[in-house]
């Protein structure tokens, strides 16, 4: 659209913020116009979250000017920029997942009735008021179901259903789409054309640049905590938009470098034999050798976090055998997986990653400790001479390696995640989805970092919904479906072949 005759709906100016002194934005403007999607762009701790957290009030900013609607706003909480129309999902959706979905709708803000409105929470009218609120997203289902028995894609929606109001003007979401499947991502897009279409002016925050490409208008993009720019879509190119966010050329990967080497019996690492556990994943054969990449296909659901968690003592197998290096192995628990030299990278930071209260030091140093056991105790010094190493590897951006985990940004936290893993020095490292919210850049440089570790013999077992990665860097391929194992392909195989395989179980 254009918006030459149109006024932002929302303009901030001039947005200064700084934690202990220290400024995270400076002078930072973004316009938002009614009826259109607007990606804010940016490098893991560029800011977009801070910006986001003071526009909608979690944050107190330390400068600049917001409008809404041609009027000064100063929005002290949540609830407030949400009375006056701004709408927000943040990185870390604060859903109850076992609370009903329609209690997760009005969680706080019930509609009463009795006396004076005020007496007793009106159960029916929550019920209809959430089917409401969910029609207008397009979502048709039962309301009084726990929020857990639903798939991630759909709590994402309630979060939206949630955040939305009557009156919204403006719906901002960070990241909504980090745990969607391909799939999900679409839906989800349909929802927020549909809400374009109804006027609003919708913010959202993604490290997946197709994504950006396939729904929105116009580009602001951070880079360090300074505004570089506003695009139209259509005016910034992939590889401009990269080199704005980063202040450099950077080429993306796009050809295959999987090398398809072979393997010799003798490297033969790991060997599961109809590995299986009841209810979760149907009996698995599974090989892979030192320094191979085996990439784990499949859709959500389809098994691969179950056999991840099998293959690190995080769910104990009822049937089928696992050899490491030949000697058959029971992993009871993630110690004797670690013991074993075994290492998960999982896919939720939040709640199977970080402990957000101790530092970044302690964080990266926690996994090799426990690979070390009690009898040798890491000293601070080789904590930090650890921590300040992967710090500089993977570029972690933090203020000092003693800084809670829990201040850095949501990128950041998921580097030190992998840094964790990586610290332990396994001989098999299993990555669920790992670069997830990491910024396109880091995300390149990280895989790289991951595939010279494997030339140097660690095997790697690899899972992600980007079956372009997928593909780019295993050396074969194994494809789930249904929670057991359909077939394998090299590496190097096309997209489409895996998606036949994933479809049909066969190509
Ligand atoms: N409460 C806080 N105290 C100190 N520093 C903070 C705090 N919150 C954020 N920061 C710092 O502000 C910077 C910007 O973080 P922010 O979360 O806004 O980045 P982001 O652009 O959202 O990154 P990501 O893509 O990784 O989510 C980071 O360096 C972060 O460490
Ligand atoms: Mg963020």
């Amino acid at each position: 659209m254009s918006s030459a005759h149109v006024q932002p709906v929302l303009e901030l100016t001039g947005i200064d913020k700084q934690f202990a002194g220290n400024p995270v934005l400076r002078g930072v403007q973004l316009r938002l116009y009614p009826g259109e999607i607007h990606a804010l762009m940016g490098q893991n701790g560029a800011g977009k979250s801070t910006l986001i957290k003071v526009l909608t009030g979690v944050l107190e900013s330390s400068g600049g000017q917001m409008q809404l609607g041609g009027k000064t706003i100063r929005p002290q909480s949540p609830l407030e920029a949400q009375k006056l129309g701004i709408s927000t999902v943040y990185q870390e959706v604060n859903l109850c997942p076992n609370l009903s979905v329609a209690e997760n709708v009005f969680a706080g803000r019930y509609p009463r009735c009795g006396l004076a409105q005020g007496y007793r929470i009106d159960w029916a009218a929550v019920q209809r008021r959430a089917r409401e609120l969910l029609a207008r997203i397009g979502l048709d289902i039962d309301v009084t179901r726990l929020l857990s028995t639903y798939p991630v894609a759909v709590q994402q929606l309630v979060a939206i259903a949630r955040a939305l109001g009557v009156e919204s003007k403006v719906l901002i979401l960070d990241e909504p789409t980090s745990s969607l499947d391909e799939d999900e991502v679409q839906k989800l897009f349909e929802v927020l054309r549909r809400l374009r279409g109804e006027g609003l002016a919708i913010l959202f925050v993604s490290h997946f640049l197709n994504q950006v490409y396939a729904v929105s208008d116009r580009i602001t993009v951070l880079r360090n905590g300074e505004w570089v720019g506003e695009w139209m879509v259509a005016d910034l190119p992939p590889q401009a938009l990269i080199s704005a966010m980063l202040g450099r050329e950077f080429a993306v990967h796009t050809a295959t470098t999987a090398p398809q080497r072979m393997f010799s019996a003798d490297a033969l690492l790991l060997e599961t034999k109809g590995l299986a556990q009841s209810g979760h994943l149907q009996p698995v054969d599974l090989h892979i050798h030192a320094g191979e990449v085996l990439g784990l296909a499949g859709l959500l659901g389809a098994g691969r976090t179950e056999l991840a968690r099998l293959l690190f003592g995080l769910e104990v197998a009822d049937r089928g055998s696992l050899q490491i290096n030949g000697d058959t192995v029971l992993l009871a628990n993630p110690v004797d997986a670690v013991r074993h030299g075994i290492a998960l990278c999982p896919e939720e930071r939040k709640t199977d990653g970080i402990v957000a209260e101790l530092s970044v030091r302690e964080n990266i140093a926690l996994a090799l400790q426990a690979r070390l056991g009690l009898r040798r105790f890491l000293s601070v010094p080789e904590q930090t001479a650890l921590a300040e190493k992967f710090v500089a590897l993977l570029g972690i951006k933090t203020a000092s390696v003693e800084t809670p985990i829990g201040l850095l940004s949501g990128g950041n936290q998921q580097k030190a995640v992998i840094a964790r893993w990586l610290a332990t020095d396994p001989r098999l490292l299993i990555l669920d989805e790992p670069t997830r919210g990491i910024d396109v850049a880091a995300k390149q440089e990280i895989m790289d970092e991951i595939l010279r570790l494997a030339s140097d013999g660690m095997a790697v077992l690899f899972i992600s919904s980007e079956m372009g990665e997928v593909v780019r860097v295993s050396d074969r391929i194994a494809v789930l479906r249904d929670r057991s194992k359909v077939g394998e392909l090299p590496g190097g195989s096309s997209e489409e072949n895996v998606y036949k395989l994933i479809a049909a179980g066969h190509v």
